[in-house]
């Protein structure tokens, strides 16, 4: 999204109220912004020539109210800096206080009167990389952390990005592992119990049974296991799995066969192919189809010696007859 340059709100600082007021419902305006900015600015105008009774009032339970109101002699809560996005943006992000208390429960103005669609490009309660992510994809998952931080090894979860882009997997949604909220004031997302805390949620996604120890580890999870139980396990600092990472493959530190299902060990001792039962998620070592593979589904189909032959998933058999002509031929068999 386009953000107002820092520049547009620099002139606020150093002006009275009122003007500051004006000035900052300046880009909303010129950008089509809400209908809403003009009423704002007008409600607060009485409000200061009131004598701020709202703000004092909002901010009798708190003293930074009470230390502003001696600057200058303008009744203010906030500091003089606090339009600054660089300001009140971390402000909201770690929850230094809870802004629906002054500015409403649907933060459209309150008792503060000041509607936080006022200055803010419009749609920025749906743009996800308002506050987080935006610097790789622009699916809102971080880096940034909402601490602003993107130090890679600061990170709360290093391995987003490895996860919402697709590669040799779906790109996931955050459905995955977390409640997806659909705005700001979404349930359980930037108001809960949890400041500046990002909750992990397996139950909507392949890993419904997954464990997070709240330091970047998992357990019992479906999409880092052998496709047969929840029994993989995962940190986020740990190197991309190979293809044994995960499931046996041969050639790998993983090449006990025995543990994938059926018919596997036999047939690759025959040198069947992955490709040959799996012909359209892999080509030779290669994952082809990025969307089949880790999508919750056992995707079989026959090709090369097996193309006369049908998988047919229910009753886990195979119809037709397999390398036709040649001693071993069989058909039927249960996987
Ligand atoms: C206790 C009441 C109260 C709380 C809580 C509160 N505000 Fe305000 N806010 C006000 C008032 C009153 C104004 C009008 C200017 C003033 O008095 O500081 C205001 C103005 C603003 C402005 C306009 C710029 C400015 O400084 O005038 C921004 C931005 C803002 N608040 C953001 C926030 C954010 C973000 C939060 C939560 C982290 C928050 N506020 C919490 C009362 C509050
Ligand atoms: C005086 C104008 C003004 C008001 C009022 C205002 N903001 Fe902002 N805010 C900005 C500007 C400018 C930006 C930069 C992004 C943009 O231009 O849309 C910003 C950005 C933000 C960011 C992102 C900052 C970051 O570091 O990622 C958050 C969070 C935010 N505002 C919260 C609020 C909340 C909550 C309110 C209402 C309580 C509010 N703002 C009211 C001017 C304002
Ligand atoms: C105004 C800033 C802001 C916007 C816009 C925003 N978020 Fe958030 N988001 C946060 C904050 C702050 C947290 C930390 C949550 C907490 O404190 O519990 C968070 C946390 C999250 C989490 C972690 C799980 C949780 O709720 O704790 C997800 C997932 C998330 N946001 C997704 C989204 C999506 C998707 C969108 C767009 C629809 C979005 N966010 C828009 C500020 C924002
Ligand atoms: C594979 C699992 C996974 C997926 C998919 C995922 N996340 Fe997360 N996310 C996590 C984990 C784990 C944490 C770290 C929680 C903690 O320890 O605090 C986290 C933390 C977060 C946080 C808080 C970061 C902070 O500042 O601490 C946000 C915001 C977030 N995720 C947004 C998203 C969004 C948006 C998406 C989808 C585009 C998404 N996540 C997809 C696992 C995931
Ligand atoms: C992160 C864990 C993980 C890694 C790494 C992994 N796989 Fe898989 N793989 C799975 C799971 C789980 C399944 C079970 C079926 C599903 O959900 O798609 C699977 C299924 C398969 C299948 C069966 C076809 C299908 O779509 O179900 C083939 C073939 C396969 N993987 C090949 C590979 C190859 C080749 C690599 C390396 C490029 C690899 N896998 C790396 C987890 C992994
Ligand atoms: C002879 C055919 C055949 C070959 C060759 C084959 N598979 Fe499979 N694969 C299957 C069948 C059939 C299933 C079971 C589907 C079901 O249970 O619905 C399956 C299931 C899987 C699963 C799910 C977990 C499990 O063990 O059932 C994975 C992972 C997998 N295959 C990976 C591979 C990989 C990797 C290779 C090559 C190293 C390979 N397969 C070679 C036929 C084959």
């Amino acid at each position: 999204m386009t953000r107002i340059a820092s520049s547009a709100i620099a002139p606020c600082l150093f002006a009275s109220t009122l003007w500051l007021l004006s000035a900052c419902n300046g880009p909303a305006d010129a950008g089509g912004g809400e209908g809403g900015s003009t009423s704002s600015a007008t409600s607060m105008g009485s409000a200061e020539s009131s004598g701020g009774s709202a703000s004092m009032t909002a901010g009798s339970s708190d003293g930074s109210g009470a230390a502003d109101s001696s600057g200058g002699g303008i009744d203010r809560y906030h500091p003089l800096d606090f339009g600054m996005a660089s300001v009140h943006g971390p402000a909201l992000k770690l929850q230094a206080e809870d802004c629906r208390e002054c500015h409403g429960a649907d933060l459209a103005g309150g008792t503060s009167a000041v509607n936080c669609d006022s200055c803010h490009t419009p749609g920025w309660r749906e743009d996800c990389v308002f506050c987080h992510g935006g610097t790789i994809d622009q699916t809102g998952a971080p880096p940034n952390d909402i601490t602003d931080i993107d130090e890679v090894s600061m990170l709360s979860f290093i391995a987003h990005p490895k996860h919402v882009i697709e590669q040799d997997h779906p790109a996931y949604d955050c459905t995955q592992c977390h409640v997806k909220p659909t705005d700001v004031l979404s349930s359980n997302h930037i108001f809960d119990d949890t400041p500046a805390q990002g909750e992990v949620s397996f139950l909507m996604g392949l890993s419904e049974a997954g464990g997070y120890d709240g330091n970047g580890s998992c357990t019992t999870l479906y999409c880092h296991g052998n496709g047969r139980q929840d029994n993989g396990a995962y940190s986020h600092d740990m190197a991309t799995p190979d293809c044994g990472g995960c499931h046996a493959y041969p050639g790998t530190a993983n090449d006990d066969l025995t543990t994938m299902s059926g018919q596997h060990r036999r047939h690759m001792n025959e040198g069947a192919q992955c490709q040959d039962c799996h012909t359209d998620t892999v080509s030779g070592d290669t994952i082809l189809t990025a969307s089949l593979h880790v999508d919750g589904n056992k995707d079989v189909k026959l090709s090369g010696p097996a193309s006369d032959m049908t998988w047919n998933a229910g009753a886990k058999s195979c119809s037709g007859t397999c390398h036709v002509g040649e001693a071993e031929g069989h058909n039927n068999e249960h996987w």
